[in-house]
């Protein structure tokens, strides 16, 4: 290899080592507020009713696949782990995640995915079906009220760094980052619609454009349409990354799963 070559390897070395330590440091460009902030009063109402907020449907279905021993394993999710209300409790703060099984940053439909696959001996449940929606609202409202807080360094600082160029990234025929929408327009309105800071802490959220539950990759495919971009498949690396640095940016903010938005 000749000199040149080892050199600028070596500084890229320096600069990635520079990079997981400075992630530490680093601050959101902003205060963060959650999307609750931004809807209309009609639509907060919906969602602090306990009885009515329609998302709730999904976590009661949560709460029969977490007590459903008939898997191949006989192992239903609560007779490994028991109670999810103190089981749970605080898991949806820290994720996406280092993976020491996966060998990468997961994001929660994965780490459950995880469990189906090695410990029920059953198939994932596809992105975006009822049966995913359900048990990771279910495991995420159990952390209601916990303030999100990632971890950004060490094995996960590389993953932060392509969520945070993705999020910066300009693209599609409009040409426009989140950061142009969710940053630079939060609280400017766009057809009739209130720009919020595009924060994840009530996700899987009920939305009523959708007439049902969505993901956080479902909301970054839909974002990506708007502006024409092509979007990125749900569970790829590129999504779960944008996910990580997501959480980061809200880091603080208290979990609202399940929270409803128009
Ligand atoms: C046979 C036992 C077993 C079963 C069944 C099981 N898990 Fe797990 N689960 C584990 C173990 C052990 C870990 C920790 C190791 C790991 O990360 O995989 C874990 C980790 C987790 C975590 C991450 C917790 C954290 O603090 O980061 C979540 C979330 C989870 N499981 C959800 C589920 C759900 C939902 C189900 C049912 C669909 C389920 N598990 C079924 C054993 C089990
Ligand atoms: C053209 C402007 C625009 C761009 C660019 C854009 N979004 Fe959005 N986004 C919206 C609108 C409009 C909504 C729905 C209203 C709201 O919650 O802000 C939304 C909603 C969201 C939400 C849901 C917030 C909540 O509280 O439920 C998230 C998360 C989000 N966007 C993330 C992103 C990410 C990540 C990107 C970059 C890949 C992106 N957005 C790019 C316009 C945009």
């Amino acid at each position: 290899m000749n000199r040149a070559l080892v050199a600028i390897l070596a500084c890229a070395g320096i600069v990635a080592t520079f990079a997981a330590v400075f992630a530490a440091d680093q601050v959101p460009a902003q205060k963060p507020i959650s999307g609750y902030d931004f809807m209309t009063p009609e639509v907060q109402q919906l969602q602090d009713d306990d009885f009515a907020n329609p998302g709730l449907l999904w976590v009661e279905e949560g709460q029969t696949i977490w007590d459903d021993t008939k898997v191949a394993s006989g192992k239903s999710c609560a007779s490994c782990h028991g109670d999810a209300v103190t089981a749970m409790r605080g898991v949806a703060t820290r994720y996406p995640a280092y993976s020491v099984e996966a060998g990468h940053v997961i994001n929660l439909e994965q780490q459950i995915n995880q469990c189906r696959r090695e410990r029920q001996g059953e198939p994932d449940f596809p992105y975006e079906s009822e049966p995913l929606l359900s048990i990771t609202a279910f495991v995420s409202t159990q952390s209601k009220g916990l303030p999100q807080s990632v971890a950004i360094v060490g094995p996960a600082a590389e993953s932060f760094e392509r969520g945070k160029a993705f999020f910066y990234q300009r693209r599609g025929q409009l040409n426009l980052s989140c950061s142009n929408c969710h940053e630079q327009h939060a609280g400017d309105h766009l057809r009739g619609e209130s720009i919020s800071q595009g924060q994840l802490n009530g996700f899987p959220i009920y939305r009523a454009l959708w007439q049902t539950m969505g993901s956080t990759n479902r909301m970054f495919a839909w974002c990506n349409e708007a502006v024409r971009a092509e979007p990125y498949p749900a569970g790829s690396q590129e999504y779960v990354d944008l996910e990580l640095f997501e959480r980061w940016r809200g880091q603080g903010l208290n979990i609202e799963t399940p929270a409803v938005r128009r």
